[in-house]
């Protein structure tokens, strides 16, 4: 477990999670249509991918060592009836097969499907925890994005390491995101949610998110679907892992995006 976690939670005990599980309700996600191209130029600025087994098998070089978060939930599509009906989809077997460094998993609390995914997790972290894998519990709220402030999502991380998850990924909220990873006694790493208008506001929340507490990101079409994902992942990457504020983040984007870093 601890080896496991120290590949995905770097020395400095930060980290950034790049994830193209989209696909798995979203069908060909707008940028991730070809997920090999997607990921390729970023890899070497992620510390793990985050990813469903489909796009594991046929889609990502067996070569490689980047570690991975395997996407283990699922069973819905936006075209379905509810997103949060979700169960778990790949076996413990097949998660150690795949040589997966931790894998994740959707809760929604407060849904009509509330019981059924934190069980899920129960279930999911009793598997785990007997092979040593850590799990990453995702706090979704299907398409009420509204639902992201503190008070709601302080209550979703705070259940779901209770009920044993090792790493938390929730959203940011600008109001009390304090209390939000306070509140949670295991880490916790911020989702983009769909891509902004400017590169500095993503800058501006990962920055403030990490302040606040928050060990890194799982962040992944505010990367993926910028014009400049290299710099994109890049800049993030700096203020992760050295501290830079926003407006230095801008400034090495630019450069990037310039060809002149
Ligand atoms: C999809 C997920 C994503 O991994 C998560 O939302 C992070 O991606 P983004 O930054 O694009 O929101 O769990 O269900």
């Amino acid at each position: 477990m601890k080896n496991r976690l120290a590949q995905l939670i770097q020395k400095d005990g930060k980290a950034l999670f790049l994830p193209i599980d989209h696909g798995y309700f979203q069908g060909p996600t707008h940028k991730l249509e070809k997920p090999r191209e997607t990921i390729k130029p970023l890899l070497p600025y992620a510390d793990a991918i985050m990813l469903t087994r489909g796009v594991l098998r046929n889609c990502v070089d067996p070569a490689n060592t980047k570690p991975v978060i395997l996407r283990v939930s699922g069973g819905t599509s936006v075209v379905g009836e509810d997103l949060a009906n979700e169960g778990l989809t790949t076996s413990i077997t097949e998660i150690v097969r795949l040589n997966a460094s931790a894998v994740s998993m959707s809760v929604f609390v407060g849904s009509k499907y509330e019981h059924q995914s934190l069980i899920n997790l129960t279930k999911l972290v009793n598997e785990c925890e007997d092979y040593g894998v850590p799990v990453m519990a995702v706090t979704a709220v299907g398409k009420e994005l509204e639902k992201r402030e503190a008070r709601y999502l302080a209550l979703c991380c705070r259940i779901a390491a209770e009920l044993g998850a090792r790493v938390v990924k929730t959203y940011y909220c600008p109001e009390k995101f304090h209390k939000v990873v306070e509140g949670c006694p295991v880490p916790v790493v911020i989702a983009g949610g769909p891509k902004v208008d400017s590169e500095l506001e993503v800058f501006e929340f990962v920055y403030d998110g990490m302040q606040k507490g928050a060990i890194g990101v799982n962040l992944g079409r505010n990367v993926w679907q910028s014009e400049y994902p290299v710099a994109m992942i890049r800049a993030i990457r700096a203020i992760i892992h050295e501290n830079y504020a926003p407006k230095e983040a801008q400034g090495l984007f630019e450069q990037v995006k310039a060809g002149k870093a």
